[in-house]
């Protein structure tokens, strides 16, 4: 999959804007068109009951064409270590994704449509494969993350296809399994794998590329093993001999 010629992200960024605001206009305008045929004659203190209804319809029109147009405005961005040019096609693709991504989530907010089963179609229509049932906090990169069903990551939790080391950028995919457990404000950093049914636990940072076995049960900044889920979905952290032994249940 080739990057293509570098894109001109603060272009695209009013492009969409300005673009959504075009397609969301004219279905307002029918509406209210409509409503003016139908009830011909509106009193004055009827429209203005309507304008918390027509402000709302004005803006999660606008917003979905917005988000529409995002997701046709994705680029393909390849895996990799990256000087920090956005002339390079790479870059220049990561960064308009970024932006525009970011955008969406700014213009659709927290409520209502951020309520965690909401968010993930959010998710979905900007570009990240979210299984059934998966919830995430905060998704960096969208388009490079995906999530298996019944996934979950916690409050706080950021899973990012992107890492800048000083003048360079990593940028890598998220393959987050199926039934996994991020615990709140943990953090994911790209080219990470996790199995399926594995635990990681709050307050983690699982370093990029890191491969983690399904069923096993990481923990710390840096993550490392401490344990693994076992048949029952019990979750056993094993100590050192002589410390004893931990065990819960999920
Ligand atoms: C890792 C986790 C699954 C372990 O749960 P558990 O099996 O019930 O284990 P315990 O709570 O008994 O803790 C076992 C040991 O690990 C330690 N521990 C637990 N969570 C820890 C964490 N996040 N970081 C560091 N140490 C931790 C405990 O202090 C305890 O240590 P000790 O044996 O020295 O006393 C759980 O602590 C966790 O982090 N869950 C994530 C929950 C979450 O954020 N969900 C998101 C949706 S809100």
């Amino acid at each position: 999959m080739k990057g293509g010629k570098a894109p001109n992200v603060t272009a695209w960024l009013y492009g969409v804007l300005i673009g959504s605001g075009l397609i969301a206009f004219p279905i307002v305008l029918a509406f209210c068109y409509v409503v003016h045929l139908a009830v011909p004659g509106l009193p004055f203190y009827v429209w203005a009951a309507l304008t918390p209804l027509i402000y709302l319809i004005a803006k999660w029109t606008f917003n979905f064409a917005a988000l529409g147009l995002i997701r046709a405005s994705l680029r393909p961005v390849n895996e990799g270590y990256y000087d920090m040019d956005p002339s390079n096609p790479n870059v220049g693709n990561w960064m308009l994704n970024a932006s525009l991504t970011s955008m969406g989530r700014y213009l659709v907010g927290f409520l209502p449509l951020g309520q965690p089963g909401l968010a993930s179609h959010v998710l979905r229509i900007i570009g990240a494969r979210m299984g059934r049932n998966a919830i995430a906090s905060s998704i960096i990169d969208p388009p490079l993350v995906e999530m298996g069903d019944g996934s979950v990551a916690g409050g706080g939790s950021i899973i990012s296809g992107h890492a800048l080391d000083g003048k360079k950028i990593y940028v890598g995919r998220v393959k987050i399994g199926r039934n996994v457990l991020i615990g709140g404000n943990t953090i994911v950093l790209p080219g990470v794998e996790i199995g399926d049914g594995a635990v990681i636990a709050a307050m983690s940072l699982i370093p990029k590329k890191t491969k983690i076995p399904p069923r096993t049960v990481w923990m710390g900044i840096p993550a490392r093993q401490v344990g693994y889920v076992d048949e029952e979905g019990n979750i056993i952290i094993e100590r050192k001999e002589g410390e004893g032994g931990v065990s819960g249940h999920i």
